[in-house]
């Protein structure tokens, strides 16, 4: 036995029979439920076995990745590779972005909340019904004023009640934050609409984030994308890692306008780094598994990705219309909506309803026979439910 196998015999303790059983248990159970989790953006289709390694270091990104840090324990190398790619993905400007790899959708949209509001801090944000219920919560934190504006029956922001609402408060810098893919319909909010509201408007001081979750590693791989970037006029963007492009951890990336982010940089001595983020300590192994699957994928493989989840998407509108169900989805999206199915497929399937309707979102570990299965179990759950005799 070497010294390190000794010494970790006797300094890192074993799990009792009964915790090993658990954590099979648990381990099993998440195996049985993964094919069926259809409801919510979450890839499972990836293998980061390469990278277990990692895991014997406590790394740490804390700090702008851009500077240097004193914690030299990093991976802050990688992720600046990984920005660089999204920041191709988002159509940046040219050296006048930046950016980070977060905790996930939500830590990016407060960071572009939290730009605006040190920008504007007299700002409205102005947001739609159908916005992820974490940004009220955001703008409350940040004491950031707001109104919530109606949504159209797909899910887009009713632009004529945005432009309504901007007439009424003109002197008044606005906060836009679209949304680019909403949680439960998929709908992308123009950009192009949205920008020409405010020039029509002439209001020039204005800042654009856009919430690009899942769609943010769709859009940049379709032929007909609609406007969502910072060509088209967004002042940042954050994107979800562990949706489109799959990761077994939540993760990913902000990016704003270089200028915009330099009104707020604050230098701090004890890290020896720059407090440009929101979080303090930050995962330096999200960084690794973004850059992984950005580096094993390639441009030509995340194409192929997203071209088969929309085609996939496109043959369960089918399936569901040729059982007699009413499915549909917005181009380039791979969220398919219906009536709200019956509690029976609630137990076998998970997915996430809201008022009347449901949606499958159809990422690359939902395969055909998948929705094939779910299609079937929905229309023999209808059958059941028309069957029985009303009280
Ligand atoms: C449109 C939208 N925005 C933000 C979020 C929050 O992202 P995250 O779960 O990565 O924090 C989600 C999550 O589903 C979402 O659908």
């Amino acid at each position: 036995m070497s010294f390190w196998e000794y010494y970790s015999a006797v300094t890192q303790p074993n799990l009792s029979p009964a915790d090993q059983q658990r954590l099979d248990d648990l381990y099993e159970r998440m195996r049985a439920l993964s094919p069926r989790n259809v409801g919510y953006p979450c890839n499972q289709d990836f293998d980061f076995s390469e990278l277990f390694r990692f895991l014997q270091f406590s790394a740490n990104n804390v700090g702008d990745p851009f500077h240097s840090t004193n914690y030299r324990l990093n991976t802050m190398e990688f992720e600046r590779e990984v920005l660089t790619d999204f920041a191709r993905f988002t159509r940046a400007p040219a050296d006048e972005w930046w950016g980070y790899v977060t905790s996930g959708g939500t830590e990016g949209n407060m960071y572009g909340l939290y730009v605006a509001r040190e920008l504007y801090p007299e700002g409205i944000c102005y947001f739609s019904e159908d916005t992820h219920y974490s940004v009220a919560k955001v703008l409350r934190l940040q004491h950031t004023r707001n109104i919530m504006l109606k949504s159209q029956p797909d899910g887009q922001m009713d632009y004529a009640d945005l432009r309504e609402t901007l007439r009424i408060h003109r002197d008044v810098p606005p906060i836009i934050f679209a949304n680019i893919g909403t949680t439960m319909k998929g709908a992308v909010d123009d950009l192009a609409q949205i920008r020409a509201i405010l020039d029509d408007l002439a209001i020039a001081n204005a800042y654009i984030h856009a919430d690009a979750a899942l769609s943010g590693m769709i859009l940049p791989f379709v032929d007909a994308p609609q406007p969502w970037n910072f060509a088209d006029g967004a002042d940042s963007i954050s994107i979800s890692g562990h949706k489109m492009l799959g990761a077994p951890v939540p993760c990913g990336v902000v990016l704003a306008r270089k200028a915009h982010v330099d009104r707020i940089a604050r230098s701090i001595e004890y890290i020896g780094a720059l407090d440009t983020t929101i979080a303090g300590s930050r995962s330096a192994f999200s960084p690794l598994l973004l850059w992984h699957r950005l580096r094993t994928l390639g441009d030509a493989g995340l194409r192929h990705m997203v071209q088969t989840c929309l085609g996939n998407a496109e043959y369960a509108v089918q399936q569901f219309r040729a059982h007699g169900i009413e499915a549909w989805r917005h181009p380039n999206s791979v969220t398919v909506v219906f009536p709200k199915p019956p509690p029976s497929m609630m137990e076998k399937w998970t997915i996430a309803p809201r008022k009347n309707i449901g949606h499958l979102i159809v990422m690359p570990h939902v395969t055909r026979d998948i929705l094939d299965a779910f299609v079937a179990d929905f229309a023999a759950a209808l059958q059941t439910v028309n069957r029985k005799p009303s009280s």
